[in-house]
């Protein structure tokens, strides 16, 4: 299973359609910008990495889109504009567009099919690397379960939230791959239920036992003594380690806090955004009440009470014990760790 692939003779990107899932495995076609916008604000692509890759599709699609006008740059850049404003608080769709935009900067290409062609290697050497960043992540992670751990997680940050392999969940199947028995508690993550539709699913098909919980089982899951660590992913974290994370994210971060249980973030350097200094200025995306007033496509709520419906909230970086990327493990005080991660790239 890919999550997303490119069929080039057609110019289309096919993304699992992640809403229809564990029921249906199927293909969503998308032609155009807006169908990747779409696709994107109805969750059919989801997860912060998938996302980037995704865009960096989409600026494919962009450009395919304006082939014959004349003014083929300012509506491909047009497009882009579209594009990274789908969802505001992944910032690996910003990432990906300004990576594309930086690129036709440099390239001046003098025709759109040359734009079309340069865009096309670099998306697809994006979905690569993001592939290569997830695997080493998960090898730096992995040092830090031991066998027989039970993982709590949050969300989905599996393959399915990016181009394979995962974040949070990369960090398991690779303590996996070394030989540690590993057991994992998704969190079923209302509203949509990525933790319940989406972990499950992908980590019964690779036979990583996990067993699913109520977001509110929490507390006495970790009373009891049943979790040993929580690994999540990230969809912006600032410049001093505060992380936007799925709702909720948060509330299990203070209760591990409680417990003193360790609570590792996972993320490539990408989801870093160094021009935010802490977590307030993190854009949260607000997004409709029906999703919290309908379950299993029923409504659950009387018709004239609202809804509050945030998909994000943002821990503070003090009640994170590490976060794990590429560039290795970064520990507290954030700042540091993550300028000197940077520097160790370029
Ligand atoms: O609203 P979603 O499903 O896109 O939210 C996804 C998450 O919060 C993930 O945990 C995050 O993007 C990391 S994915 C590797």
């Amino acid at each position: 299973m890919k999550t997303l692939c490119f069929n080039e003779k057609n110019m289309e990107l096919l993304l699992v359609n992640q809403t229809l899932l564990p029921n249906t495995l199927s293909y969503f076609t998308c032609k155009t910008t807006q169908d990747v916008i779409f696709a994107m604000q109805t969750m059919v692509v989801r997860g912060a990495p998938a996302i980037g890759v995704a865009a960096g599709f989409g600026c494919v699609l962009a450009a395919n889109e304006s082939l014959d006008a004349e003014n083929w740059l300012d509506e491909l850049n047009g497009r882009l504009t579209l594009l990274e404003a789908a969802r505001p608080t992944a910032v690996n769709l910003m990432w990906a567009v300004s990576r594309m935009r930086a690129l036709l900067e440099a390239k001046q290409p003098e025709t759109c099919l040359k734009a079309r062609d340069l865009l096309l290697t670099e998306a697809l050497r994006m979905e690569a690397q993001d592939i290569t960043i997830c695997k080493k992540l998960g090898r730096n992670g992995a040092a830090l379960l031991k066998d027989g751990d039970c993982v709590l997680t949050h969300c989905n940050a599996g393959a399915l939230a990016t181009a394979a392999y995962g974040t949070a969940l990369g960090v398991i199947r690779a303590a996996v791959e070394e030989g540690k028995k590993i057991t994992v508690i998704a969190d079923e993550t209302r509203p949509l239920l990525q933790g319940a539709r989406l972990t499950s699913f992908e980590l019964s098909r690779d036979h990583i036992p996990v067993t699913v919980a109520c977001d509110n089982a929490c507390a006495l899951l970790m009373s009891q003594g049943r979790v040993d660590s929580v690994i999540v992913g990230a969809d912006r974290i600032a410049e001093n380690g505060d992380t936007a994370n799925k709702i909720g994210t948060f509330g299990v971060a203070i209760i591990a806090k409680h417990f003193n249980i360790p609570f590792y973030v996972a993320a490539p350097l990408s989801t870093i955004d160094r021009a935010l200094p802490d977590g307030s200025l993190i854009p949260i995306e607000e997004r409709s009440r029906d999703e919290v007033a309908s379950f299993a496509g029923k409504s659950i709520l009387p018709q004239d009470v609202p809804a509050v419906n945030f998909a994000f909230d943002v821990t503070p970086a003090e009640l994170i014990s590490a976060i794990i990327t590429e560039e290795g493990v970064l520990t507290p005080p954030y700042a540091e760790s993550i300028a000197q991660a940077f520097s160790a790239r370029s």
